[in-house]
């Protein structure tokens, strides 16, 4: 096993980011992990947006609300988070006592990365009263100034629960904010202009290209994507039927795709990351499942290879830890976000 730089078209936003390679994710691969796991008490946590052979080792694979209100509640000794680094830190926030790990360090956010605490303590200052939404996509001490925190499937329930006539503070991701926005029909919310390098990268062009091609397609579209201002005005112009249109968060998506499957639904186009299809393929096989971008992969969550985790389980490495008093100020924000909303989605 060897750390490689430069995988082929691994690249973030700033350059090439090497990850753990060689390793095989067969059957072998994956009688090991077991047994490790087994040894160690761990529960395996996955994002949707992991490896396939990832997603399909994982006690329990979702998205970051569901495996957020898991790391709550598990009984084992040991939290695997297969995710990206602010998901581990969040494991962390909610247990405390618990020894989380993370296969690679290194996987981080471009989302997460644009908005640091000392920009939100500055934005604060500009608006003292203003309460201050966060999405889960943050640093343990972006969370510590925030007031509640909220994922892509609570974020318009956190909200629209918050008095009306309080100023909202809400980052980092402005193509979440107004989605809020739109949703709450809330003018006094204020929204960092932040954004994920992978879903901005899902354009409003793009999607109305694959949407002509495909007239009868149902849109199953994440709201942190580029084009998901565009979705909504192409409907509101008639260019796209809004029927067809379905701002989801990946786990919403996932109970939309079991819908689909049944009303035999054929053709979806998926805007978010590419991960994500392995688990709609796997709920509704008979549907046909197409990305909108097929280049939309986040080079970090594919940090998180069968050589990562192995290493991770063997080793008991790379392990996640929050200043004491950093998780104690941001565990109030974060335990508010895990008590609102549908369940999350997953599994
Ligand atoms: P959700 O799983 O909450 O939809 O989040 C998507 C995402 O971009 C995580 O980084
Ligand atoms: Fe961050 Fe975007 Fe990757 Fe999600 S897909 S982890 S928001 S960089």
């Amino acid at each position: 096993m060897e750390r490689v730089f430069r995988a082929p078209g691994h690249t973030g936003p700033e350059g090439d980011i090497g990850r753990w390679e060689g390793v095989v994710g067969d059957e072998e691969w994956a009688a090991e992990i077991c047994r490790l796991k087994e040894r160690r008490n761990a529960v395996i946590l996955a994002h949707n947006y992991e490896l396939p052979e990832i997603q399909d080792i994982a006690d329990h694979t979702g998205d970051s609300l569901a495996l957020s209100r898991i790391a709550a509640e598990t009984d084992a000794d040991v939290i695997v988070f297969c995710g990206v680094h602010f998901m581990a830190e969040t494991a962390k926030i909610l247990s405390p006592d618990k020894t989380v790990l993370i296969p690679d360090e290194d996987a981080g956010c471009s989302l997460a990365d644009s908005l640091t605490a000392d920009e939100l303590a500055e934005w604060k200052s500009e608006h003292p009263d203003a309460v201050v939404v966060s999405y889960i996509n943050t640093t343990a001490a972006v969370k510590g100034l925030t007031d509640v925190c909220c994922t892509s499937s609570n974020a318009v329930d956190v909200v629209a629960g918050l008095p009306a006539d309080r100023e909202i503070l809400f980052g980092p991701d402005q193509f979440l904010g107004a989605h809020v926005r739109r949703q709450t029909g809330r003018d006094n919310i204020h929204v960092w202009a932040g954004e994920c390098h992978v879903h901005a990268g899902i354009s409003g062009p793009e999607l109305a290209r694959r949407a002509e091609e495909n007239p009868d397609a149902d849109l199953f579209i994440h709201p942190e994507c580029g084009c998901a201002n565009s979705a909504i005005y192409l409907a509101g112009e008639g260019v796209i039927d809004p029927e067809r249109v379905h701002m989801l968060s990946t786990g919403e998506m996932l109970t939309s795709a079991k819908t689909a499957g049944e009303a035999g639904r054929g053709t979806v186009l998926v805007a978010t990351e590419v991960g994500m299809l392995h688990q709609l393929r796997g709920v509704a096989p008979e549907v046909d499942f197409a990305p909108v971008n097929e280049r939309a992969s986040c080079p970090y969550m594919k940090m998180i290879t069968p050589a990562a985790l192995l290493r991770c389980l063997a080793l008991g490495t790379d392990e996640v830890d929050v200043e004491v008093d950093v998780a104690d100020k941001a565990r109030r924000a974060v335990e508010r976000m895990i008590s609102v909303g549908t369940p999350g989605g997953g599994e």
